[in-house]
């Protein structure tokens, strides 16, 4: 299956504070704050939603499509991501910008000073399927990006009879009603988390039943308590898979989008779709990053096999 993926292209910029910011803001100067800290350890990952889905397809040997606007930084993350089997091709670089960039100080507490510098990801409203070349996609990921960007491929994707996977997450806020309905009605599948979930169906009146009417699959993931997969008209109720540890909770619904994705491309039935999603969010819960986890596609089979039985379904297949 031909795979595109949109979405944003980051660089996450983390820092820790050893201290507390609480003891540093004087409130009776709150009118000429001026802070900096100086902090202990900082570290730079790559990241953005894309990319990030991507990654985990390319770990099962599928060979994803990015259609991305990034800056003139992204050389050395192109490199990675080509080395990893994806696709850059449509990774267009907007000139004299940077890539999204997210700033991230932590203190002691878990407080955070962030901020997020969108850079040439405000142009990605500029790409278009079109300029991929090559046949139309089987399937287009349209995963958290700029708005109008998000709204243009939807267009795009109806245009052109693309079916696409629908997974506005954190830009559900930036998105009117009659724009999120508009992405659900016309799209192959859904893909939130249970809160994305209640933002959406307040936003749109949607009810449940609405949904399913109009997408062929949905899935809805709830954190440690896994994720439920509705498709065929049924419901499955996927369990979350114990991690070893936890050493990053970020980038695990990118993750298990990734998993499921792949199995859904080997005509994978709704239940192993959702239980090799659930594996590598897994895997990806348990390192630092959202691009560091590793398998091969014997171990990942092996570890499955601990949890669920494939009846012998997946031999073969990876
Ligand atoms: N603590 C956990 N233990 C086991 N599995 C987990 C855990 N957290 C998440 N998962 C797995 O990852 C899937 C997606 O998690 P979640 O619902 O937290 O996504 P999300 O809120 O979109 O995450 P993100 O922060 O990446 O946006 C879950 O359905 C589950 O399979
Ligand atoms: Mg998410």
């Amino acid at each position: 299956m031909d795979i595109v993926i949109t979405g944003s292209v980051a660089y996450d910029i983390l820092m820790t504070f050893p201290g507390y910011f609480r003891d540093h803001i004087l409130p009776e100067h709150i009118d000429s704050i001026s802070l900096s800290f100086l902090v202990e350890s900082m570290v730079r990952r790559r990241g953005g939603t894309a990319p990030n889905i991507a990654y985990t397809l390319a770990l099962f040997g599928e060979r994803p499509r990015l259609l991305v606007a990034v800056g003139e930084d992204f050389e050395e993350y192109r490199l990675w991501l080509e080395s990893c089997g994806i696709d850059t091709r449509g990774a267009k670089c907007i000139p004299g910008v940077y890539t999204a960039s997210f700033f991230a100080n932590t203190d002691r507490a878990n407080a955070q000073i962030a901020a997020f510098y969108p850079g040439a990801m405000a142009y990605a409203w500029q790409l278009s399927l079109q300029d991929l070349g090559g046949n139309p996609p089987d399937l287009v990921v349209i995963s958290p990006n700029d708005p109008v960007a998000m709204n243009n491929y939807v267009q795009e994707c109806c245009r052109l009879s693309i079916p696409y996977l629908y997974d506005p997450s954190q830009q559900i806020v930036r998105l009117s009603a009659a724009e999120l309905r508009e992405g659900i009605e016309n799209a192959r599948a859904l893909f939130v988390n249970e809160y994305e979930f209640a933002l959406i169906q307040k936003a749109t009146g949607f009810q449940l039943e609405d949904i399913l009417h109009s997408v062929e699959f949905m899935v809805v993931t709830h954190g440690k308590n896994g994720s439920t997969v509705f498709g065929g008209s049924q419901r499955y109720c996927i369990p979350g898979i114990p991690p070893e540890q936890i050493a990053d909770p970020t980038g695990v619904g990118d993750a298990f989008r990734g998993g499921f994705l792949v199995a859904y491309a080997r005509g994978m039935d709704w239940e192993t779709c959702g239980r090799v999603g659930a594996l590598a969010a897994t895997y990806c819960l348990e390192q630092q990053g959202t691009q560091s986890h590793t398998f091969t596609t014997t171990e990942f089979l092996k570890r499955y096999r601990q949890h669920f039985d494939d009846q012998g379904k997946l031999e073969g297949w990876l």
